[in-house]
């Protein structure tokens, strides 16, 4: 891709686009990573309107902005615009239909990468310890966070994986898009192809003749408190979980996210926040955008301390 593209070496401006954005973690991050190299970067929260996210994108881009960053809810817009003429897309990010970070080229060319699959994977295998070979996974929401991190976990082989969404047929649709593709996908560790499979909250009993080692929590749901009946997650069985399961919530906040209590409340044996995911993706950012791969651990604790 380099070969392809004239990236705008020269320029050290970075940003994060989303809506709400005021939360975001990214600029001390990436501050962070930057120090470990000595580099000086400018990196922005971006706050963008709905139907706002095109025009945003290539005003930055304009301001020779060098790299952005999407959070929800711009990850699948991101992903159209780079598929459009002239724009490139990573493999990762053609497999999710998602697209989590921009780079830009001179001619304001943008190349769309997802680096939310391998940041979620670091974090489970490495800081967290588990391995997903023949697991029982449940994934709750049918979003672009959801769609970037599919791929890469039925690369590693769960028995099963279920999507539960609140849009059963959205649920439904990714099952059968990527049943398809990672019947096609050579897999890391063998095993045999996961049972992959969609529906509402109101199907989820169905599928509870044994509970989940795994439960991602990947929807938009719960992010402001306090929780009205349209902001709150659909109540979920304590069957879900059993002793040894892991909840991980891909959101992080200041303190435990409602799907993080309900884990707690009702006998997970590991319950986590995003933050070990949003310190690995953005690790993998950076590492696009300066061609440095950044330590992770010391930053993660500083978050954690910060928090
Ligand atoms: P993101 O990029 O973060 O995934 P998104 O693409 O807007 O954002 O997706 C948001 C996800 O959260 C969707 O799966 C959405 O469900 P719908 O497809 O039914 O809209 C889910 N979501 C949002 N609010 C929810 C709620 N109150 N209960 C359950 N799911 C919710």
């Amino acid at each position: 891709m380099t070969e392809l593209f004239d990236f705008k070496t020269q320029s050290c401006h970075f940003g994060v686009m989303g809506n709400p954005v005021a939360h975001s973690k990214s600029p001390r991050l990436h501050h962070l990573f930057a120090q470990q190299f000595d580099l000086t970067i400018q990196y922005d929260r971006i706050q963008v309107d709905v139907g706002g996210f095109a025009q945003a994108v290539s005003h930055f881009a304009a301001q020779r902005g060098a790299g952005l960053n999407v959070t929800l809810p711009f990850k699948v817009e991101a992903w159209r615009l780079c598929s459009g003429r002239g724009n490139q897309l990573s493999a990762s990010a053609q497999a999710a239909k998602a697209v989590n970070t921009l780079q830009f080229g001179v001619d304001q060319s943008v190349f769309g990468d997802n680096t939310d699959g391998v940041g979620l994977l670091r974090d489970l295998e490495q800081n967290i310890g588990l391995q997903l070979v023949g697991k029982r996974v449940l994934v709750l929401g049918a979003g672009g966070a959801v769609r970037g991190v599919l791929p890469p976990l039925l690369q590693r082989r769960p028995a099963t994986l279920l999507i539960v969404n609140r849009t059963a047929h959205k649920a439904q649709q990714l099952a059968e898009k990527f049943g398809g593709a990672s019947a096609n996908n050579p897999t890391a560790g063998g095993g045999a192809k996961p049972q992959l499979v969609g529906c509402g909250y109101a199907k989820l009993d169905e599928h509870l003749n044994e509970a989940f080692d795994l439960i991602i929590h990947g929807t938009s749901a719960s992010l402001s408190e306090p929780l009205t009946a349209s902001t709150a997650l659909p109540t979920l069985s304590a069957r879900c979980l059993h002793a040894d399961s892991v909840a991980y919530d891909m959101m992080y906040a200041h303190s435990p996210t409602a799907f993080m209590r309900w884990a707690s409340e009702n006998g997970a044996g590991t319950v986590c926040d995003g933050l070990g995911m949003l310190v690995e993706q953005a690790a993998e950012s950076f590492l696009l955008w300066h061609g440095k791969r950044p330590a992770t651990g010391a930053a993660l604790s500083a978050l954690r301390n910060a928090a």
